[in-house]
């Protein structure tokens, strides 16, 4: 399970907000597979989450551009990663069903890499906007 912490914080609001919807939305994905849910209650999550997804990085990419942020390029890139990766595990998961390997992909995807992204990169740019943004 994902767990916000203000060690998680960017210091910008609109963003905090947003990582804190994303994390209980893929809680809920991660208990409807850990549960057996079926197929379609997944896939409706999944659906959601995808979306969700898009909205915020269109979020932290306008704030990036309208603040001419540096490292614009690198962290949309990562971005872009991950919606190349969830896509293909949303097929995975689409055509498979849940399965112990899926289960670990999922896990990876939706808890590591949060992790990761908002503790380094997302940071990095709540630093940055801070300085910007009075
Ligand atoms: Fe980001």
């Amino acid at each position: 399970m994902l767990t916000w912490s203000e060690s998680l914080s960017t210091g910008i609001e609109a963003i905090d907000s947003q990582h804190k919807e994303l994390f209980s939305r893929i809680n809920s994905l991660l208990s409807a597979m850990a549960q057996g849910k079926g197929k379609d209650q997944v896939k409706d999550i999944l659906v959601f989450l995808g979306d969700y997804v898009a909205t915020h990085f269109g979020t932290e990419e306008k704030y990036m551009r309208q603040y001419l942020y540096p490292a614009y390029p690198s962290h949309k890139r990562e971005h872009a990663e991950y919606i190349e990766r969830f896509n293909r595990l949303k097929q995975k998961l689409d055509s498979e069903g849940v399965n112990s390997l899926l289960a670990i992909e999922s896990q990876e995807l939706l808890v590591q890499w949060w992790g990761t992204h908002i503790g380094k990169t997302d940071k990095a740019l709540g630093a940055f906007l801070r300085t910007k943004i009075s």
